[in-house]
């Protein structure tokens, strides 16, 4: 382990925020984690850095986990158990589950970001979450230095939310994580309708898991941005869920309002078409901005600060709640 001083965290996170960190060090196993909880406990842990949003220097203890390893527990004629250590890429594990036939995130593809963080906001997209194939989720206690674990039920899943944005928050360091896969009789999600256009405009009747991954790909490029060519954190916000007849009043007023139905009582509606009508979309503030192509995306276009980036975020929400009466909840890890 090697410990550094002073250096800038630009390029540790997707938004490409430049903020010093005192003092980095990676670590690149189990045991050098265990080792290094048992000096120091005032940690910020940082992995793919693809949901956050860093506003200030960082004093503590920048600790970046970078636990790499994919194993196959078991496998049977259906289905392959698989363990993948935090530090593996998300969407590299992705490409490597489809180069071997095994099914369930192909709909997740080229979502940023680490495996250890994929259970803590249960990435989704296009009809998937990954808390349909996780079994299990492994961390190490940051007060006892334990190894524990968390069934798929005890991580208390829900949309963009997870235990560890609760009652575990800050108390365990995800190191590892368990997915129960298909081998065949894939379960393809091709129900949200970009990819079905997709795929028919490829002519593709029988699609196989790479094909849904090749279209959310295509999909991803045309709307989200590259953090490699433009710094951003995917959705900024979160889809806010408001009652059914909160819902039947927006409509009357705003007839064009798109929805998914939740429940019998509930209705989400997309933040990007709520930060859209607002005027947003595709504005600029210095380097800060609402990417033009998705205004739930926001966009750090070279030099932003996360502060001014969140001043944006801010103002954001408080247009959305002016017009439509309805909280914009932030997605983002805000580092404050
Ligand atoms: N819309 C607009 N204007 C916009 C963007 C969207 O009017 O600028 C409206 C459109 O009516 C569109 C609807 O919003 O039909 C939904 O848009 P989209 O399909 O792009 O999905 P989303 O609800 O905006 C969510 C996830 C994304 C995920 C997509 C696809 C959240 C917070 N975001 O976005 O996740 O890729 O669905 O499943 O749930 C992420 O979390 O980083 C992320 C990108």
């Amino acid at each position: 382990m090697n410990l550094l001083q002073n250096i800038s965290l630009k390029s540790y996170n997707t938004f490409g925020v430049s903020v010093n960190a005192k003092r980095f060090i990676a670590v690149t196993s189990f045991y050098e984690l265990q080792q290094l909880l048992k000096t120091e406990k005032e940690l910020f842990l940082l992995s793919g850095g693809s949901n956050m949003l860093l506003t200030t220097d960082i004093e503590k203890l920048v600790v970046f986990l970078n636990i790499k390893g994919i194993s196959i527990d078991k496998e049977d004629d259906n289905f392959a158990y698989l363990t993948v250590n935090a530090g593996e890429n998300w969407h590299e594990f992705v490409l490597w589950c489809i180069s071997q036939n095994y099914g369930g995130i192909e709909n997740l593809s080229l979502i940023p970001g680490n495996v250890g963080t994929c259970p803590i906001q249960n990435i989704g997209a296009y009809g998937v979450e990954v808390k349909d194939v996780i079994t299990k989720v492994e961390g190490l206690t940051i007060d006892a230095e334990k190894s524990v674990q968390f069934s798929n039920s005890a991580c208390k899943f829900g949309y963009r939310n997870s235990i560890f944005k609760n009652e575990q928050k800050g108390k365990v360091i995800l190191t590892s994580v368990s997915f129960k896969l298909t081998k065949n009789k894939h379960h393809l999600n091709t129900s949200y309708g970009a990819i079905d256009a997709e795929l028919t405009s490829k002519n593709i009747l029988e699609p196989t898991i790479k094909n849904i991954s090749d279209a959310v790909i295509a999909i991803r490029k045309s709307k989200l941005p590259d953090p490699k060519e433009i710094g951003n954190s995917g959705s900024f916000f979160k889809n806010p869920v408001i009652t059914k007849t909160q819902f039947e009043q927006l409509q009357k007023e705003f007839p064009t309002v798109p929805s998914y139905t939740i429940s019998e009582t509930e209705v989400k509606v997309p933040a990007g078409w709520l930060v859209e009508q607002a005027g947003y979309k595709g504005k600029r503030f210095g380097d800060a901005g609402v990417h033009a192509k998705q205004a739930l995306v926001l966009v750090n276009y070279g030099d932003a600060t996360g502060q001014e980036i969140y001043k944006l975020a801010q103002d954001i929400q408080k247009k959305v709640f002016k017009i439509f009466g309805i909280p914009l909840e932030i997605e983002v890890n805000i580092i404050e």
